[in-house]
């Protein structure tokens, strides 16, 4: 994936040279998917606002700190996290999708962050540039989500955080999708605890609420 050099990146999660390009079948079904929606995706979810800012609230950035929105699509975490970290701080926006950065664009979050093009589990980005992850309807579209989160992981400097979050619960996901829930769910604590384990983080917290579901880990040493 190229870089998205529009914005040039903040000197403190400057990324390193970007990898070769890798583009396979499952990427472009990603781009497909999400480019068609990405124009209606903000006025799709209009009333996810607070849900966005409840769990960046809660996630323990402080002001200084580097963090990145993995698969950001239209930016919707990017103000709230600009808020926790401040001017001096550092946020990227990192998706595969290019319409979803152009209206991230076109609602001007580009002025809260500096925006990527780039896939998650290929990020270039040097090992532990950022204090902190935030990951909003990412993990379930990964093509090997170990592999996602352990490239998430080597980004992450050791004791930083990592945010899996969707601004709607897992049964009312399903439920708006119209498929069951199953215990093989990738998000279900049972199988999310031991995929981080294995992924090079601990998972603190864990909430399924039907408003919102919330994962939190912490990136071991
Ligand atoms: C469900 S949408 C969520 C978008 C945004 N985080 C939000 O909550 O509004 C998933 C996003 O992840 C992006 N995505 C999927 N796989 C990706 C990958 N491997 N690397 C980067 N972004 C990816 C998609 O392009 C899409 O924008």
């Amino acid at each position: 994936m190229t870089e998205d050099r529009t914005h040039a990146p903040e000197p403190a999660a400057r990324p390193a040279p970007a990898p070769a390009p890798d583009t396979p079948h499952t990427h472009t079904h990603v781009q497909e998917f999400f480019g068609a929606r990405a124009a209606a995706w903000d006025a799709k979810f209009p009333d996810d606002g607070p849900a966005f800012a409840a769990a960046v609230a809660g996630f323990g950035l402080r002001p200084g700190d580097r963090v990145l929105d993995a698969g950001c699509g239209t930016g919707r975490a990017l103000p709230a996290l600009r808020a926790a970290v401040g001017p001096n701080g550092s946020v990227l926006g990192a998706d595969l999708t290019p319409q979803m950065l152009d209206a991230a664009r076109q609602a001007g979050r580009d002025a809260q962050g500096v925006l990527l093009l780039a896939d998650a589990a290929r990020l270039p980005l040097r090992d532990a540039a950022l204090d902190a992850v935030f990951a909003s309807g990412l993990v379930a579209h990964l093509p090997e989500p170990a592999a996602g989160l352990r490239e998430l992981a080597r980004v992450v400097r050791a004791g930083g955080r990592l945010a899996l979050f969707h601004p709607i619960g897992r049964a009312a996901l399903a439920a708006r999708q119209g498929r069951e829930l199953t215990p093989d769910d990738l998000r279900a604590e049972h199988n999310l605890r031991p995929l981080l384990a294995a992924s090079g983080w601990e998972l603190v917290s864990y909430e399924d609420l039907d408003s919102s579901f919330l994962a939190v880990a912490v990136r071991r040493p």
